[in-house]
C-alpha cells in the first residue's frame, strides 16, 4: 500500500515493504500472528455468491502465507433504501465461506453507503519456521499457479451484459472457491516462496516475488491457463480498465516477446479476485509439489521459473 507509513519492532517479521498478502507477527518462538483486510464491490448480482466470493478473497491472503485462518470480522456498507434480505444473504455467504475454512466469524462493522461493500479482516496463525513470504524465492524455481486467469476479463463482461451469471457459474464458483488444501500442500512441501494472484494480474504478482527476491521471472505464455471464454473477449477488447492501468504500470518492469499480441498482454495484466496461489518451488521439489496438488486434487499449472537480473520476459513457450 503506497504511502503508508513504516514500523520497526523487534517482532514484526513482515510488514508492508515486500507488498506480501499479510503482516505477520511474532507472538511466541513457536506461533506468528497472520493478519489481512479485504472488501470490494459486488461484482456479481447474485447477493450469496459474492459474500462468499468475497470471503474466500480475504482468506486467501492468509494461506498465501502459508497460514491457518482462525477468526474474522465482516467489514460492510450498505445502502439505506436497500431491501435488508440482500444484505443477510452477503452475510451469510461470508458466513458460510469462513465456517468452510474450519474459522469463526467474531462481529464486525457496517456502515451505510450509496454502493454496496463487503469483505473481512481476517487473523490467522502458523509456525514461524513455516510462513511463506515473497522475499525467499530462489534462481531457478518454477512458478506454479492454482486457478486459471480472466475472471476480471469476465465479469467486466458480465457487467456489460454480455454474458449471463448461469453461463459463467463454473468462473464464478472458482473464485468462491478457497486456497486451502492449495496452501496446505504448499507449506507440507516447503515451497521457496508463495502469494495470491489478485488486483494486480498475474504480471504484477510475479513482478512482486520476484523484486522481493531480487530475481527475474520468465513467464510461458503458451502454459498459462486461462478460463474458457477470457481469452475470445480479450480480443474483442472486453477488458477492464485496471487491466490497462496494470499493463502501464509494468511498462519499464515486463519485456514481451514479439509474438505476445496485445491481447494476451492484457490477459496476463486482468486484475484477478480471489485468484489461485503463485508457488515459487525449488525444481527438484516439483514433482513432489505436483505429486501431492494432484492427490489433492488441485488443479495447477507450471508457468515459468525465476531466474537472476530484474524484471518479467514473457516468452511464446
Ligand atoms: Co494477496
Ligand atoms: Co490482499
Amino acid at each position: 500500500m503506497g504511502g503508508m507509513p513504516h514500523f520497526v519492532h523487534p517482532r514484526l517479521l513482515i510488514g508492508n515493504e515486500t507488498n506480501d498478502d499479510a503482516g505477520v507477527f511474532l507472538l511466541t518462538d513457536e506461533l506468528a500472528l497472520i493478519q489481512t483486510v479485504d472488501f470490494f464491490t459486488p461484482m456479481v448480482d447474485d447477493p450469496y455468491l459474492f459474500g462468499a466470493i468475497a470471503a474466500a478473497n480475504a482468506l486467501s491472503d492468509i494461506y498465501a502465507m502459508g497460514g491457518i485462518p482462525l477468526t474474522a470480522l465482516n467489514i460492510a456498507a450498505f445502502p439505506v433504501c436497500e431491501d435488508k434480505s440482500l444484505f443477510a444473504r452477503v452475510l451469510q455467504g461470508g458466513a458460510d465461506k469462513v465456517r468452510e475454512a474450519g474459522a469463526i466469524l467474531l462481529g464486525g462493522h457496517t456502515i451505510t453507503d450509496e454502493e454496496p461493500k463487503y469483505g473481512l479482516a481476517v487473523t490467522g496463525t502458523a509456525h514461524p519456521s513455516q510462513i511463506i513470504a515473497n522475499a525467499n524465492a530462489a534462481e531457478g524455481d518454477l512458478l506454479f499457479l492454482t486457478k486459471p486467469l480472466g475472471v476480471g476479463i469476465i465479469t467486466t463482461a458480465l457487467k456489460a451484459g454480455a454474458l449471463k451469471e448461469a453461463e459463467i457459474m463454473p468462473v464464478l464458483l472458482s473464485m468462491a472457491a478457497l486456497n486451502d488444501i492449495a496452501a496446505r500442500v504448499m507449506v507440507k512441501c516447503g515451497v521457496n516462496g508463495g502469494t495470491d494472484v489478485t488486483g494486480f494480474g498475474l504480471l504484477g504478482h510475479v513482478y512482486e516475488l520476484a523484486a522481493a527476491s531480487s530475481l527475474a521471472a520468465e513467464l510461458w505464455m503458451k502454459l498459462i491457463p486461462f478460463h474458457p471464454g477470457a481469452e475470445e473477449l480479450a480480443r474483442q477488447e472486453i477488458v477492464p480498465g485496471g487491466a490497462y492501468r496494470n499493463l502501464q504500470y509494468m511498462q519499464n518492469k515486463v519485456r514481451f516477446a514479439d509474438q505476445i499480441a496485445e491481447y494476451q498482454r492484457l490477459l496476463l495484466a486482468d486484475p484477478q479476485t480471489s485468484g489461485g496461489l503463485l508457488m515459487s518451488v525449488p525444481k527438484p521439489l516439483a514433482g513432489h509439489v505436483e505429486g501431492e496438488l494432484e492427490n489433492a486434487g488441485v488443479d495447477y499449472a507450471i508457468i515459468g521459473k525465476m531466474r537472476t537480473g530484474y524484471g518479467i520476459d514473457v516468452l511464446p513457450a
